[in-house]
């Protein structure tokens, strides 16, 4: 089965058949302008095309899943217990699990009703991006000192930003944000896990 947003709708192989390679295919339809919206987001950040190619392509290949971890929260409905496919279908969370989404699906949707309940803006959620792609893992990059110094930077104006608009709850709501960072690392992992498992068994 293949049971993730990013595709049309939920794939169950019929009983007795292999899933074939227009499985992956179609998939990729499906995911590959989302992933193509992360690229052309990163170049309007700030300072990302100073980076030199080899590290904007490390941050994007570790952090592209994460941003649109973030970009897509708010297709997991909490309020509804549903979830919105990237083709806008529409499919229960008991139907999803039932087709054999697991723990995975129910730590994206916590992850995503947390992120609702800060209530961001279209930019406040837009920098929060930038930091995300900017903290993505460093592993293979080579000039850390300039990725830390465009994170700090981009830190900076979320940090701005978020003390402007968010009254009592200001450090509060940044605190949280921050601590986004790490939780979305890992379900980067556990999401990497599955994928890759998908390859290996479809
Ligand atoms: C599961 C691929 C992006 C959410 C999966 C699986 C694959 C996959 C192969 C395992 C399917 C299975 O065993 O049923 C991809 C690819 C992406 C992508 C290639 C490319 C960008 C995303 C994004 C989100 C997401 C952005 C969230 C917004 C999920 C969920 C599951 C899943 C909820 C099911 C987890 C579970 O079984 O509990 N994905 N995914 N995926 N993916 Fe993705």
């Amino acid at each position: 089965h293949l049971v993730c947003p990013a595709t049309d709708s939920p794939y169950v192989e019929p009983a007795g058949t292999e899933p074939g390679q227009e499985i992956w295919e179609d998939f990729s339809m499906s995911f590959t302008p989302a992933v193509r919206e992360v690229v052309d987001f990163a170049k309007r950040i700030p300072g990302f095309l100073q980076l030199s190619e080899h590290d904007q392509v490390g941050l994007l290949k570790a952090g592209t899943f994460e941003v649109l971890m973030v970009r897509f929260a708010a297709l997991f409905d909490m309020a509804e217990h549903t979830v919105t496919f990237l083709s806008g279908k529409c499919y229960s969370l008991a139907a999803l699990r039932a087709l054999g989404a697991g723990e995975l699906l129910n730590a994206m949707c916590e992850f995503s009703e947390k992120l609702a309940a800060l209530h961001l803006d279209r930019h406040e959620m837009s920098l929060f991006t930038a930091v995300v792609l900017v903290s993505a893992d460093r592993s293979g990059i080579r000039d850390i000192d300039s990725v830390e110094a465009l994170q700090d930077h981009l830190i900076q104006a979320l940090r701005d930003l978020v003390m402007r608009n968010h009254g009592l709850d200001a450090a509060t709501t940044f605190t949280k944000l921050l601590l986004k960072l790490p939780e979305l690392r890992s379900l980067n992992n556990v999401h990497s896990e599955e994928l890759l498992s998908f390859k290996v068994h479809p």
